[in-house]
């Protein structure tokens, strides 16, 4: 891929950048470069949050300017200011609930393409976006390829009145349990007016049995396990962008 083009946009998004983070966001960049095949003329495309997702709205805009007629329906308030600064045509789940494609990034993806997502607190609206979906495109670095789920934290999104009570019952399922916190020790808001669990399981040998036990609890809004859902992910890895279907080996690889 084009450094150049890597540069620029890291440049833009972080004020921080700082060399060290050159090789993931060039593998962010192709990543998200690589899905915008996935989107078609008159799509409704879910656009998914993050850092990586936030590149492939930063293409599929360009291909806006070029003239591709679509409507996004953000997955985060974040992505929503994004895409309005970057002249996408938006739409809501109000007036729609059929997308075409949605693309957005993931924590952690397993070889069954079960995910960890809400690294970034979106999970979920994410989710309902994605349920919503034909085609669930997810882009990623190579860190967020894992054989097993559970190493980065499972974010489970809960009701504030519940909060204590809900951390007491993940808990007992094996969890070490955080309340996710700012910088300034308040607790982080959703932008469904939610808190958010930050729960390390360690490995999670099942995770749709996890899962299950996770949405039985009353009080939670959302987990962060995505169980069947992502129809493809895109996992850039150095030069090569590798694309894994649900319950397949990598089929393809193609240079960027
Ligand atoms: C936000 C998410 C993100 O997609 C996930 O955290 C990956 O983010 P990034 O692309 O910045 O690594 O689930 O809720």
């Amino acid at each position: 891929m084009r450094r150049r083009d890597c540069r620029w946009y890291a440049f833009e998004f972080d004020p921080f950048y700082s060399i060290m983070s050159v090789d993931k966001d060039e593998e962010k960049i192709a990543a998200a470069r690589a899905s915008i095949r996935f989107v078609r003329e008159g799509d409704i495309v879910g656009l998914g949050s993050g850092s990586t997702a936030s590149y492939a709205i930063r293409f599929l805009a360009d291909r806006v300017r070029e003239g591709l007629k679509i409507r996004g329906i953000p997955t985060s308030a974040a992505t929503k200011t994004l895409a309005e600064s970057l002249g996408i045509p938006l739409t809501t789940l109000d007036e729609l609930q059929e997308i075409d494609v949605d693309i957005d990034g993931a924590d952690e993806i397993d070889p069954q393409l079960h995910l960890i997502k809400g690294g970034g607190g979106a999970l979920l609206r994410e989710k309902v976006i994605a349920s919503a979906a034909r085609k669930l495109v997810i882009v990623a670095d190579s860190s967020k390829q894992v054989s097993i789920l559970g190493k980065f934290p499972l974010p489970v999104e809960v009701i504030t009145f519940a909060q204590a009570l809900v951390a007491k019952k993940i808990a007992a399922l094996g969890a070490t349990v955080t309340v996710r916190r700012l910088a300034n020790g308040a607790p982080y808001i959703t932008d469904e007016g939610h808190r958010i669990l930050d729960c390390s399981f360690g490995e999670i040998p099942d995770p749709p049995k996890l899962a299950r036990a996770l949405q039985s609890i009353p009080g939670v809004a959302g987990h962060g396990l995505f169980i069947d859902m992502a129809s493809v992910a895109l996992i850039a890895k150095g030069d090569e962008v590798l694309e894994l279907k649900r319950n397949q080996d990598a089929i393809q690889s193609e240079n960027t």
